[in-house]
């Protein structure tokens, strides 16, 4: 699920990145360390920066230089007044930087500042600015780093400079001290790389790096070369440098405008209702005013797109890149708030209760049923498992504009994706409180197989994972209304729940197909044009990465992907390592089902099985044969020539009896026949 401005995008630009990087562009790296041990008050930490950014770094640097800092309104800190007052900046000009009218209108808590200032070299050292702050009972160098300052300084650097080394303790209450807070110029090198300031970006809970590149528009490469990151891991608290090449705008760091809260379905019977009684009629004036502009804004698309109805829209740059993190694009959101979704439980009576109703959460109960978001409680990324009533579900912490994932999950039912039971909004950010899978993502399991830190899935466990997500997907393509393409199916939106059963998951990325596709989902010539690629590099099919076409076609495409990690244990990135990952699977599935078997097929088979299966039982080798040979189909480079999503199920269910029932038997046939060796693997 991405944005535009957000990661996962562009596998040619990331790619382009990755070799702009390994090639070590002459000043593109090494610039400032990033020091993330702020809590280590006993020790200097010089090295990783923390007494202050170097003043020579990445070539000779300007001695003093106009920047911009962040920090968060907190009370007593509520207004541009008291912000600039602490950190030693003019009021008014704070405020107009911040795009406000009046410096002392109380800002929301949490309401992120930008803060214009100079920054210059002390003694040969480091950069800093100095602020005045008089110490008050109970502080310490360490709260006054981190709680006051919010990060902005760190307790070694005002240790060093302010009290010449001494401990801590000396600080006595309404001592004046000055508080060094973390700048940098751009080093020589960025500064002929265009880059005209470095913005000390103070790290939030539960940023996450590429978030935060794409919310300056730069990217996230080029932020780790600035920090001189080792890891994409950055922690609360503490800072880094963003290299910007035009000034800053105070929206870059508040969240999106805010989607519209989703609708008031059913809330749950024990709830507080009457709390909320006022935030439902404001979401449902909302959610009225939305529909009819959505209604208008359709209508409008929809004349358009008949006008150019069969034009080829090229593929335009339309994100950045990063692969495999939670972040994830948003679809264009032309999109249909006002759309009723029609019953689905009337066409089909063999799912589950349809009748879903979303919560609203407090933050207050997310924050319980998380520990307080207690890093115990993480399982990847920014979710993290949260228990109640003794159920576990997961929470996924977004900063984007969620909308229209919400109102996808709000319509789908089905054992094979992810379901959505509340949401909750804090303070700028999304929460998404959804069905919690046990074992995690299909990518993480099978890579834990491979290095033995679980047991590896079994062959016919993997059928079975395979079914499940071309089942979810069927129903996305075929039976939702309107009909969906998921446009990011990868073996990390693949969730494994209770019994190993898989989940679908990340439906940002998700798009209306309007056309033909019968509920089979068997006719794939639905398709629509976009400008807006987002998606997870090497699942991406073709056609999409080259001209936007978003089709079922290009689910099918990325599901080939995810069954050539399942049956290989390797991931995609290992599998493209090697060239060509596709090349010879047709030449492959005719070795391995070949009559004769002939030592040099089987040993291309074990070959290409992961070894993990080998201590988790046999593989049918008519069954191996089937599956390669349907990947081989819903890989191909021609959308045309891959099968639809329902002719894939079918397969799947078939190689499914295969591995269920007929394993013993199949097994017991090949012993009898004397063909011993090689198909037990
Ligand atoms: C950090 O301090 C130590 C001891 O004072 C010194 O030897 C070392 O060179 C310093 N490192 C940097 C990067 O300044
Ligand atoms: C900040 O204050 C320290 C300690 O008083 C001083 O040594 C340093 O030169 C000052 N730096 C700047 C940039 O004003
Ligand atoms: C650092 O400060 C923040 C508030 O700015 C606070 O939430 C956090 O608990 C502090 N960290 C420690 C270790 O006290």
């Amino acid at each position: 699920m991405a944005q535009s401005q957000h990661p996962h995008a562009m596998a040619a630009l990331a790619f382009a990145v990755a070799v702009f990087l390994l090639a070590g562009a002459p000043g593109a790296r090494s610039q400032q360390p990033y020091g993330s041990e702020v809590a280590d008050c006993n020790n200097r930490h010089n090295d990783t920066g923390l007494l202050g950014y170097f003043c020579s770094r990445g070539g000779s640097s300007a001695p003093s230089c106009q920047t911009y800092l962040t920090f968060h309104a907190t009370p007593p800190y509520s207004d541009f007044a008291a912000i600039a007052a602490l950190l030693g900046a003019d009021a008014a000009g704070l405020a107009a930087a911040n795009s406000a009218a009046s410096a002392t209108a109380a800002l929301a808590p949490g309401t992120k500042v930008l803060v214009p200032a100079t920054c210059s070299c002390t003694g040969a050292a480091h950069y800093q600015r100095n602020a005045t702050y008089v110490a008050v009972a109970g502080d310490t160098l360490f709260v006054i780093a981190n709680n006051t300052f919010q990060g902005l300084s760190t307790c070694q650097a005002m240790q060093e400079q302010v009290l010449g080394g001494a401990p801590a303790k000396t600080l006595q209450a309404r001592q004046a001290i000055t508080v060094p807070l973390r700048c940098a110029c751009p080093s020589a090198a960025q500064g002929s790389a265009g880059v005209r300031y470095l913005v000390t970006y103070l790290v939030d809970e539960f940023d996450e790096l590429g978030a935060i590149a794409s919310r300056f528009g730069v990217d996230a490469g080029s932020i780790s070369a600035a920090n001189e990151m080792t890891s994409d891991t950055i922690y609360p608290f503490t800072t880094l440098l963003i290299p910007v090449k035009s000034q800053p705008d105070v929206s870059q760091l508040r969240s999106p405008p805010l989607p519209p809260p989703p609708p008031p379905v059913a809330p749950a019977p024990t709830k507080k209702s009457k709390n909320h009684t006022g935030v439902y009629v404001g979401i449902g004036v909302a959610v009225a005013v939305l529909a009819v502009v959505a209604a208008v804004v359709a209508a409008l698309a929809l004349r358009a797109r008949r006008r150019r109805a069969s034009a080829t829209v090229a593929a335009a740059g339309g994100g950045v890149a990063k692969k495999g993190g939670k972040g994830k694009g948003k679809a264009s959101p032309v999109f249909t708030s006002g759309e009723v979704s029609v019953s689905i439980s009337e066409a089909f009576s063999g799912l589950s209760d349809i009748k879903s109703s979303l919560n609203v959460f407090t933050y207050g109960e997310l924050t319980a049923a998380t520990d307080g978001f207690s890093p115990d409680r993480r399982v990847g990324g920014s979710v993290y498992r949260a228990v109640f009533n003794g159920d576990s579900a997961a929470v996924e912490v977004v900063d984007r504009d969620v909308s229209s994932e919400v109102d996808i999950m709000r319509k789908i039912n089905h054992l094979n994706l992810v379901r959505l039971i509340g949401v909750s909004h804090h303070r700028g950010r999304w929460y998404l409180v959804s069905e919690y899978a046990e074992h995690g993502t299909l990518r993480d399991c099978l890579l834990a197989g491979g290095a033995g830190t679980a047991p590896p899935l079994s062959w016919a466990q993997r059928v079975q994972v395979a079914l499940d997500v071309a089942e979810g997907l069927r129903y996305l393509h075929g039976y939702t209304r309107p009909p969906y393409v998921h446009m990011d199916v990868s073996s990390d939106s693949v969730l494994l729940a209770a019994g190993l059963r898989a989940k679908i998951r990340n439906f940002g990325g998700a798009r209306i197909i309007r056309g033909s596709t019968d509920a089979a989902g068997e006719r794939g010539e639905a398709f629509t044009m976009t400008s807006n690629i987002a998606g997870t590099r090497g699942y991406m099919a073709p056609e999409y990465l080259e001209h936007g076409v978003v089709s079922p076609k290009a689910d099918v495409y990325s599901l080939g992907v995810v069954l050539l990690e399942l049956v290989t244990g390797k991931d995609v990135e290992e599998l493209e390592s090697k060239g060509d990952p596709f090349a010879g699977l047709n030449t492959l599935a005719r070795d391995i089902d070949g009559s004769d078997d002939d030592d040099a097929a089987l040993r291309r088979m074990e070959e290409f099985l992961d070894p993990a299966m080998a201590a988790a039982g046999s593989c049918p080798r008519e069954a191996v044969a089937m599956m390669v040979r349907l990947i081989e189909r819903c890989v191909r480079r021609d959308a045309a020539g891959r099968p639809g999503i329902g002719e894939v199920a079918q397969h799947l269910l078939m190689l499914h009896g295969v591995s269920g029932d007929g394993w013993h038997s199949s097994l017991e046939h090949y012993r009898s026949s004397g063909a011993n060796s090689g198909e037990q693997l």
